[in-house]
């Protein structure tokens, strides 16, 4: 059955701006995730504490972190994927982070430089520093529809890095379709592969858009009671170890479709999508929500 509310986790900040090309200010930063926040999103991934070397635009992660005016009632959270990370985030009075790994050996090695056996080793010691310190964890698996490097990606095996992943103390893992190449079947057989080992209401499914299937994959599982949803304003995004991957769904689509659904999600769709143009014509992108472009010309 369908959920009642969907919390959309907005990474537009992170996940849309890592892979752009021409460095994107700080201060737009501090402006989108301004925005959103404005615009009834409670949970904004905010920035990524990687090696400047790897991910260059995420290298204003403290700036970022430091700078924004917070709101009451939402969560500003950050990807750390090693102790430096997390250290990092702790100093910046970052509440909330996520480990990310991935159920592809080989885009674990690309995206993190390690295997995926090492990738968990080295996340332990992540969550362990993160809940003694009182700060959740979220867990990211990216490519569990596919992969970039190896193609097909059994269900099973997105089911057991999960699993691993949750029980080593993440609250919620985050589903990555990261090259966006699923449809909803396979969106369905995965999901029930992996609530077989985690309740519905501790997963979430982040479906990138490459080959336009992501909102239908999402109504595909939100039929199967997923009620956290990650996206993107505006549709921003990409990832830098998944050549040719699209940004995520576009938040405002993802709205608009819960919306005409009669779901619950607290978002002001007027804001949003003008938050999706102001940003995109910030940095010169295309707008890729077609929900953004059909409300800003109407
Ligand atoms: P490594 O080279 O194996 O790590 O990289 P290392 O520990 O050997 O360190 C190498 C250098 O990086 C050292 O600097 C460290 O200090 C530095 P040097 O001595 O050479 O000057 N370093 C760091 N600097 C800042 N912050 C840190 C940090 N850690 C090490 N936290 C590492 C391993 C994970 C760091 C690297 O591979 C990396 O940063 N990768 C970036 C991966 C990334 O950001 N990918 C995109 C996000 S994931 C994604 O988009 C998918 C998702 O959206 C879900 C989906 O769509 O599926 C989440
Ligand atoms: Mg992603």
């Amino acid at each position: 059955a369908f959920p009642d509310f969907v919390r959309l986790v907005e990474v537009g900040a992170r996940d849309g701006l890592q892979n752009e090309a021409n460095p994107v200010s700080t201060a737009i930063k501090l402006e989108l995730i301004d925005r959103l926040g404005d615009a009834g999103v409670s949970y904004i991934e905010a920035a990524s504490f990687v090696s400047p070397k790897w991910v260059p635009q995420m290298g204003d992660a403290r700036e970022v972190m430091t700078g924004i005016q917070r709101r009451s009632g939402v969560t500003y959270a950050a990807l750390t994927p090693n102790l430096k990370g997390l250290e990092s985030a702790l100093e910046c009075g970052v509440k909330e982070v996520a480990v990310f790994g991935a159920a592809s050996e080989s885009f674990t090695q690309k995206n993190i430089n390690c295997s995926i056996a090492e990738s968990l080793e080295r996340f332990a010691p992540v969550i362990e520093l993160a809940q003694k310190s009182g700060i959740p964890v979220r867990g990211y698996v990216s490519t569990v529809m596919g992969c970039p490097y190896e193609g097909e990606i059994a269900p099973a095996k997105v089911a057991e890095v999960s699993k691993t992943l949750f029980e080593m103390g993440c609250y919620e893992i985050s589903l990555g379709d990261t090259v966006g190449v699923g449809t909803p079947l396979k969106a369905k057989r995965m999901l029930e592969a992996v609530s077989q080992h985690i309740p519905m209401s501790k997963l979430a499914a982040h479906f990138h858009d490459t080959y336009g299937q992501a909102l239908a994959n999402l109504y595909a599982v939100l039929e199967e009671g997923i009620a956290v949803i990650d996206s993107s304003v505006a549709g921003l995004g990409g990832c830098p170890y998944a050549k040719g991957a699209a940004g995520n769904v576009a938040s405002e689509d993802v709205i608009y479709l819960l919306n005409g659904l009669g779901i619950k999600s607290g978002i002001n769709l007027e804001k949003l999508a003008a938050t999706g143009d102001w940003i995109t014509r910030s940095i010169n992108r295309p707008n890729r929500s077609k929900v953004g472009i059909a409300m800003m010309a109407g």
